[in-house]
């Protein structure tokens, strides 16, 4: 395979799982997905993102420790796919790296910022390629969240000229976005995806992640409860919006569930309908008809979160959802397919934002090149 102008995914999510890595080509504005891989993130270097990403545990040393040591991975992760493809440096246009956040703060009595780490430089050296990252901070200079940011290539690849869709992303966050023919693209967080499932399921199992959603599905929820984790100031908020760790994490839920005489897998099976639950009631306060919901991103693994999504749905009179498998894109690589396409629209020098999303006073080009 030579010069196939072929462009990079690097994705690293809130839930710090893996590192996924995709190689695709946009032939006539046809996304052609050459393979994927997902790197396995060590545990130390997770400790360290987990430890950085606590409000209040600032530690300049550490940041620009990890920083490098990311930068390294992501590098491995792209040779390793690279070699796996037999590509080498000239067949790659660029890299999107989306980079792991560590501090998400949107614009609101404070200033807004986003802190995404793991070296471009390091990316670009070891790798011979060029680097697109630093895509959130140009969006939130134009006043933005800076998230989500896969709307603009969800629009791209899965709307449909007649019906309204709604792609769900359930990674550590949920993201919704709203492709409607008529009135255009719109999309912002709606709360946890995977995040409190995870924390939940590390804290009383073995497991990073509760397979299947086997465990919750054990569990009895607990209505009290339910209605108290809804009371979380997030769900108050209107769009543009967006969130992370520093509003969903396990000292928050912590303080939700002490004075509840729940066993840790009737908390699980709440957490599972909370999760789904506030997915489907932002989908439902679209107040607008759907023709279509298509879920990506690793909750899709989760089958007793899809269960009750479904049910949650059908309760406010919504489609039963689909993979985006279906509309040609397997679930779990949508997301880094996004920062391979937000990398071709920085080559291309074209806009990556949605201002409707994510509140920003214009378009605008985003992310930096980082040459090899
Ligand atoms: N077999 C499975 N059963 C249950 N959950 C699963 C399974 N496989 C993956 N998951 C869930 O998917 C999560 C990873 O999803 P994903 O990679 O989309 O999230 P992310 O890295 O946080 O991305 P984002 O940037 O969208 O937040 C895991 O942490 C886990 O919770
Ligand atoms: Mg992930």
């Amino acid at each position: 395979m030579k010069n196939i102008a072929a462009f990079i995914g690097l994705m690293s999510g809130t839930s710090i799982d893996s590192i996924d890595v995709v190689a695709v080509t946009f032939a006539h504005k046809n996304l052609n997905l050459l393979g994927s891989y997902s790197h396995p993130m060590p545990a130390k270097l997770r400790a360290q993102i987990l430890s950085l990403s606590e409000p209040g545990q600032d530690d300049v040393q550490l940041l620009a420790e990890t920083d490098h040591c990311l930068g390294k991975l992501f590098a491995e992760a792209s040779l390793a796919l690279m070699t796996q493809l037999n590509l080498s440096s000239k067949d790659i246009v660029a890299i999107g790296s989306h980079g792991q956040t560590i501090r998400h703060q949107p614009p609101g009595i404070k200033p807004g910022f986003s802190l995404q780490i793991g070296n471009p430089n390091q990316i670009a050296a070891v790798t011979g390629c060029s680097v697109i990252a630093d895509f959130r901070r140009k969006d939130m200079a134009y006043g933005g969240q800076g998230a989500p940011l896969v709307p603009a290539f969800h629009r791209e690849i899965f709307h449909h000229p007649d019906k309204t869709r709604v792609i769900i992303n359930i990674g550590g966050i949920s993201n919704i976005t709203i492709l409607d023919p008529s009135s255009g693209c719109r999309g912002f967080d709606t709360g946890p995806g995977n995040i409190l499932l995870d924390a939940w399921c590390q804290k009383y199992t073995n497991s990073n992640y509760d397979d299947e959603g086997q465990w919750g599905a054990t569990g009895l929820y607990n209505d009290a409860l339910l209605t108290q984790l809804k009371n979380h100031n997030f769900f108050s908020r209107t769009g543009p919006k967006s969130t992370g760790r520093e509003d969903f994490n396990l000292d928050w839920l912590e303080q939700q569930t002490h004075l509840f005489d729940l066993t840790p897998a009737d908390i699980q099976a709440t957490l599972t309908l909370y999760t789904a639950d506030t997915i489907a009631q932002s989908i439902a306060d679209l107040a607008e008809p759907i023709d279509e919901i298509f879920v990506c991103g690793g909750g899709i693994f989760n089958l007793e979160l899809i269960r009750r999504l479904n049910e949650s749905l059908l309760q406010r009179t919504m489609p039963a959802i689909h993979s985006t498998a279906r509309l040609g894109l397997e679930p779990n690589w949508v997301e880094a397919c996004a920062f391979a396409w937000l990398a071709k629209q920085r080559i291309d020098m074209k806009p990556g934002n949605v201002p409707a999303v994510t509140g920003a006073s214009r378009e605008t080009i985003l992310g930096c090149i980082y040459l090899p």
